[in-house]
């Protein structure tokens, strides 16, 4: 059986750094409460008209270096977001043709935070059946064009940037499965509730914006992503010994740390960008990905863990082995 393995990682960020003691102007808040209830100093939020697919291609370009795969070879394009750049065409389309690209499929895929590893999980399915040799799957955000800027539940957790993977097939290993959920009926739990097929009305009046009951959603971010590090170790043959690395959705320390004990991985395996990134949606497994491959921290046969929980909600991992 041939496995999708990745090939090469990149990622990319805004340059403007928001940080908390500028958010203790702008809302009722204090860096010592963001620090200590999400984990996050700063995050990046994109200029006045950088899209979401100035982000992605920066990301892509660098994960296509990495993998040494020149653009012309790239023969599927899948973009993870939430925050496209317009209506349509998609994401994935724009970014297909910036690469000078034409003819492959090119889609979009939107889990929200979980969106990564559902893009994931589509182009593992391309490379391992043939019908893809070399798969682009970008996670890419402006999270920071839905925020409220004037609602401190929120605006202080989010971020922007983007981060891709080059799969390609490989005989030994790679991806060793991927898990994928999802449960509509909380969509009152974390949502943008307008949109463009409904309420265009408040869509021209007050634009979207996340609404979030936090408490909730992080009480079911911890009992959902336990349950999937089970399925995913059981799904392997794994125990929780195995696993090397733990690289999660960067939604708040206080979750990433209930996963990594469920684990029993000590937090020096757990790879952590939440304090300079925030929550950067469908980027932020692609971005920390990223991080700790290029500072040598991930080395090539070790085993990873990523996973997410996002609005849906949805939830998913991937075990593979880089
Ligand atoms: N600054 C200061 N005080 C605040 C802020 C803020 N930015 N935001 C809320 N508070 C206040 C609340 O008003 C509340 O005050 P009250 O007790 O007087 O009513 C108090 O702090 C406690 O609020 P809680 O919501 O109970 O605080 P909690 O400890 O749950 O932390 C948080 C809130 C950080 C949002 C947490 O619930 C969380 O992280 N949830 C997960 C949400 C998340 O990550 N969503 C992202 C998308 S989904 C995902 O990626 C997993």
């Amino acid at each position: 059986m041939s496995y999708a393995r990745i090939l090469g990682t990149g990622s990319h960020l805004p340059e403007r750094v928001l940080t908390n003691a500028e958010l203790e102007r702008m809302v009722e808040t204090s860096d010592a409460w963001i620090r200590e209830r999400t984990g996050i100093r700063e995050r990046r939020i994109a200029a006045p008209g950088e899209t979401t697919c100035d982000l992605a291609e920066p990301a892509a370009r660098r994960a296509l270096e990495a993998a040494g795969t020149a653009p012309e070879e790239v023969d599927l394009v899948v973009v993870a977001t939430t925050t496209p750049d317009q209506v349509f065409p998609s994401t994935a389309c724009l970014l297909q043709a910036r690469l000078g690209l034409a003819g492959c499929p090119a889609f979009d895929v939107q889990a929200v935070c979980t969106g990564f590893i559902y893009a994931l999980a589509v182009a593992e399915r391309f490379v391992r059946d043939g019908a893809s040799r070399r798969a682009l799957v970008v996670g890419a955000e402006t999270l920071s064009r839905i925020v409220d800027w004037s609602d401190r539940s929120t605006c202080v957790l989010f971020g922007d940037g983007a981060g891709a993977v080059v799969l390609g097939p490989d005989e030994e290993t790679g991806i060793l499965s991927t898990h994928l959920h999802a449960d509509g009926r909380h969509e009152p739990c974390l949502t943008v509730p307008c949109g463009i097929s409904r309420d265009q009305e408040r869509l021209r009046r007050e634009g979207p914006a996340i609404r979030m009951q936090g408490r909730e959603v992080f009480k079911m971010a911890v009992r959902s992503l336990e349950a999937l590090v089970d399925e995913a170790l059981e799904a392997n043959g794994l125990g929780r010994g195995d696993v090397d690395w733990l690289v999660p959705h960067q939604a708040n320390h206080r979750i990433i740390e209930a996963t990594a004990r469920k684990l029993g991985l000590p937090m020096e395996r757990v790879v952590l960008t939440v304090a300079e990134h925030g929550n950067t949606s469908a980027a932020s497994i692609p971005l920390a990905l990223d991080q700790a491959v290029r500072d040598g921290r991930i080395r090539r046969g070790e085993l990873l863990l990523m996973e997410a929980f996002g609005a849906g909600f949805t939830w998913g991992a991937c075990l593979a082995r880089y």
